[in-house]
């Protein structure tokens, strides 16, 4: 049976996704940040291959003891990083490291470095990371990651969804292990929902207006996991490879931005 691991399965795309593999041979651990939402969705599925774990996925200390209880399981053949969210005003974790920064790029990055080990052993691992077509709208500064100067939610997370990208194709490189990046579409799901604010308002309205839904949005990561997709390094739209933005291919860019990670992490490990 084969071991997935998703962060951000308590709602949404990554629920769906847990609904869509449930009866499938997979024995599924499901990442989330509410206790009680985990145990619900647990209850209700009611089966024995669904597991949840509890992590705060924004604050290193706790990525790093969810590191050390998915090492238990040894083997992981399937990683996908979907957890994400959107802040309107600049928040800091407990180590002072902004939010959008900690949660969409640093969770992601750490969680996969942290197991590396446990991927190789399963036979044909792989890695999915769920980042977005809003990669495309702005640029990076790699001297303002944590978004300090003028503090903008929607640019920091189109940023954080370019370094997902970034380190999906850096990744392929450094690594023997199947590694993909997503856009979902636009998606009706809770994202955005954290913000008490005019941005909470108008993207309820268009979610209603015109985004598909969460099972529609998980397509891409179904097909990779349903065929087996044998490529690494390639970013998915609709179930098919797409070309991303020409900044995301910069390769001094993504070493950059590794290194730069790296030293974020490196104190916990
Ligand atoms: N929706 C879209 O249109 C869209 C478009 C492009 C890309 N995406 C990407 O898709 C991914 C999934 O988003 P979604 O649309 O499914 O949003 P969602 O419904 O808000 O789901 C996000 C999931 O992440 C979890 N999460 C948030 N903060 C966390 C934290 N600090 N620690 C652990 N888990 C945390 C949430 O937990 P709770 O249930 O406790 O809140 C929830 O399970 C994100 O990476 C997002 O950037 C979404």
């Amino acid at each position: 049976m084969k071991n997935i691991v998703i962060t951000g399965a308590t709602n949404g795309i990554g629920l769906s996704v847990v609904r869509q593999l449930i009866n499938k041979n997979f024995q599924i651990y499901i990442i989330g940040k509410n206790k009680e939402k985990g145990n619900k969705i647990i209850n209700e599925l009611n089966k024995t291959n669904l597991n949840y774990i509890n992590c705060d996925l924004s604050e290193l200390s706790e990525v790093k003891h969810l590191i050390s209880e998915l090492k238990k399981l040894k083997k992981i053949d399937i990683l996908i990083n979907n957890a994400g969210a959107i802040f309107s005003k600049r928040v800091l974790n407990s180590e002072k490291i902004e939010k959008t920064f900690a949660l969409n790029h640093l969770s992601y990055f750490y969680l996969t470095l942290g197991l590396i080990d446990n991927l190789e052993l399963s036979e044909n691992p792989m890695i999915i990371n769920v980042a977005s077509q809003a990669h495309k709208r702005f640029k990076l500064d790699l001297n303002d990651i944590e978004n300090k100067k003028f503090y903008s939610g929607w640019k920091s997370y189109c940023r954080s969804k370019l370094l997902n990208i970034l380190f999906t194709y850096e990744f392929s490189k450094r690594y023997n292990i199947r590694c993909n990046c997503i856009h979902p579409g636009f998606v009706n799901t809770n994202f955005g929902n954290n913000n008490i604010s005019l941005f909470r308002f108008v993207i309820n309205i268009l979610k209603n207006i015109i985004a598909v839904s969460p099972e529609k949005g998980s397509e891409s990561i179904i097909h990779l996991i349903m065929n087996d997709i044998k490529v690494s390094g390639k970013y998915f739209v609709k179930s098919k490879e797409q070309i991303s933005s020409k900044l995301s291919y910069d390769e001094d860019l993504a070493k950059q931005v590794w290194e730069l990670s790296y030293k974020y992490i490196q104190k916990h490990l």
